[in-house]
């Protein structure tokens, strides 16, 4: 089993002076045969969470780990061995494709970074594009020529190319159409299931989330929120932030329905240049009290082995 681990990740950005706290102290852990969901508003720091997890960017504090050694090397580099492990599929499939080459050189090209090419490399080609369900001839075809749903699949045949433990997929279906989400969701859940992956599946959309998840992580402000159990997540949502989430997920159930009108997020999304002071959630929570406006509630463990960052979370 291989288990990638977030510890206490931290990555600012500077704009015009000021700071954002993209990132602000995140712990997760992922172990292959799972799927961990992420969820969040646009904004809230998934993506920059996404490409430190895989290497493609440096935390300003924290660290990665895959089993039991760093991803990042002295010189701040994905070790090459820890390199093919860990793949990121992209929101933006078109965007991550070189147009002036074909599909088979992309899906090649990992292939021959590691000096794994056989020979022209076409039959290993044909056969990634086999897996994720797309005819062997689109490889000699550029980007431009294919849809959006069979671009998603030929990305996600080159993150499988080096057989990696686990996969990063940061929106993988947002940009979709409708029609197509569910079919390359079921691609992810087949490929999690034969070949044991772990899934770290970053999205806004909790309906998603809920369908697929073997646990849930809800991300506010650069902070993870809560997370625990899908089952036992969406049953009882003990953050005021993922009740208002659920409330307003057009699947919720029960209560959560019922109780939408007074759930529903108040005001705009806040900005990770002016975190709020105590809670950070204390501008838009329906239920705060004079303590969350100076102290800042840490995570800890509530019955049934939820974790949540909220005074009270009982
Ligand atoms: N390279 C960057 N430079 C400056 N700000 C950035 C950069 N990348 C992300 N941010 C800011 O960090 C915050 C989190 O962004 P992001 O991780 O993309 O969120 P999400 O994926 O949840 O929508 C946003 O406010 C965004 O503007
Ligand atoms: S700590 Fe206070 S402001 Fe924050 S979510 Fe809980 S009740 Fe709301
Ligand atoms: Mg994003």
């Amino acid at each position: 089993m291989t288990v990638l681990g977030l510890r206490d990740i931290h990555r600012r950005f500077e704009s015009g002076g000021q700071i954002a706290r993209a990132v602000d102290g995140v712990d997760l852990v992922l172990s292959t045969g799972e799927i961990v969901g992420l969820v969040g508003e646009s904004g809230c720091g998934k993506t920059t969470l996404s490409r430190i997890a895989v290497g493609l960017d440096q935390p300003d504090e924290g660290a990665v780990w895959l089993d039991d050694q760093p991803l990042l090397g002295s010189d701040g580099s994905v070790a090459r061995s820890q390199r093919r492990r860990i793949q990121l599929v992209f929101q933006d499939a078109y965007g991550s494709f070189n147009p002036r080459r074909t599909i088979g050189d992309a899906v090649a090209m990992p292939l021959s970074r590691h000096g794994e090419l056989q020979g022209d490399g076409r039959r290993q080609v044909a056969a990634l594009l086999e897996q994720v369900g797309l005819e062997p001839e689109l490889m000699d075809r550029h980007p431009h020529r294919l849809s959006g749903g069979q671009l998603q699949r030929a990305s996600i045949a080159r993150a499988l190319a080096l057989d990696p433990d686990i996969l990063v997929c940061d929106e993988p279906v947002a940009s979709l159409d409708v029609s197509v989400r569910a079919q390359i969701l079921n691609l992810l859940m087949d490929l999690w299931r034969d070949r044991g992956l772990g899934i770290l599946f970053v999205s806004h959309d909790l309906g998603v989330v809920r369908r697929i998840a073997s646990r849930v992580a809800v991300m506010y402000l650069g902070r993870i929120v809560e997370s625990g159990d899908n089952e036992s997540i969406w049953a009882s949502p003990r953050h005021p932030y993922t009740r208002s989430l659920a409330a307003s997920n057009p699947s919720a159930t029960g209560r959560w329905r019922e109780s939408r009108d007074r759930s529903l997020l108040q005001g705009e999304p806040p900005s990770p240049f002016e975190i709020p002071p105590g809670c950070r959630f204390h501008p838009r929570c329906p239920i705060v009290v004079d303590r969350c406006r100076t102290e800042d509630p840490a995570l800890r463990v509530v019955p049934p082995e939820i974790e949540v960052a909220c005074h009270l979370a009982e």
